[in-house]
């Protein structure tokens, strides 16, 4: 399975802070966000990576990666975002990287506390379509923000609400996809959204509507730093005091 990082857009919600730096290099705790999401997907095993960024400081990652290898990653491609067109039409890019194997996408300001390891291992078995990663919350304000599973009585997902006024569920839809080969024959056929973007949640109701979508759940904390300048110091604090990207199982105690 090959894995896509998404660091691009503008990250106006972070502006001033991204006037002076692209919104993925900001620190969480100790290191540059960007490092969170590699280590997520290195963790659970997934070693070929392409970055896709864009902007006026796309050369930093460059200058933070390298080739990838103090990272623990095999082989790291990059690509350019010409102009902020949404988290689909940054995959599209990766198109050619991922050369007709299945690929595992994650935004670059998600944060996760435990492995994504189950959610790659699910995948790797699952016969068909996509897969997406749910985060329980139970704040319907902050649902608002993200995207939101709506859930037959079986737990079967009919169809996910981007930003919805009203959320359908207690769940979020996390920055974290999965799909099989047949994702870049979607995309040019996205039409943008209000926002003038190509929506990944466009992408993910085309799986639903098929019956192609299945979902884990995850364990433990998981932050959006990107949403605006509370999330990020709401993650920051908690990587502060809990880590990230630990191996799932029993929790330790906390002190
Ligand atoms: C994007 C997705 C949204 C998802 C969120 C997770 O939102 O569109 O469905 O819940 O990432 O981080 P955006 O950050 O583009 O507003």
């Amino acid at each position: 399975m090959r894995g896509v990082i998404l660091a691009g857009g503008t990250g106006t919600r972070l502006h001033p802070l991204t006037r002076i730096t692209n919104k993925h290099l900001l620190p969480i705790y100790d290191r540059p966000m960007v490092t969170y999401a590699i280590e997520a997907l290195v963790g659970a095993g997934v070693t070929e990576l392409m970055l896709v960024t864009g902007g006026t400081h796309a050369g930093e990652f460059l200058r933070l990666l390298g080739n990838g290898h103090e990272y623990g990653i095999d082989r790291l491609s990059y690509a350019y975002q010409e102009r902020p067109g949404g988290i689909a039409e940054a995959l599209g890019l990766a198109e050619r990287f991922v050369d007709g194997e299945r690929v595992v996408v994650m935004l670059a300001d998600n944060v996760v506390e435990r492995s994504i390891r189950p959610a790659v291992e699910h995948f790797e078995v699952q016969r068909e379509g996509a897969r997406i990663v749910l985060s329980p919350i139970d704040d319907a304000a902050h649902l608002r923000h993200l995207g939101v599973p709506d859930l037959d009585d079986g737990g079967r997902v009919v169809r996910i609400v981007e930003k919805p006024a009203d959320p359908p569920s207690h769940y979020a839809v996390t920055g974290i996809y999965f799909y099989e080969p047949s994702v870049f024959r979607i995309i040019p056929d996205l039409v943008p959204s209000g926002r003038g973007e190509l929506e990944i949640t466009d992408v993910n109701n085309w799986f639903v509507a098929e019956g192609k979508m299945e979902y884990d759940v995850l364990e433990g904390f998981w932050g959006d730093a990107g949403e605006s300048i509370d999330a990020y110091y709401e993650v920051n604090d908690f990587v502060r005091g809990n880590g990230a990207n630990k191996a799932c199982g029993p929790r330790e105690p906390r002190s």
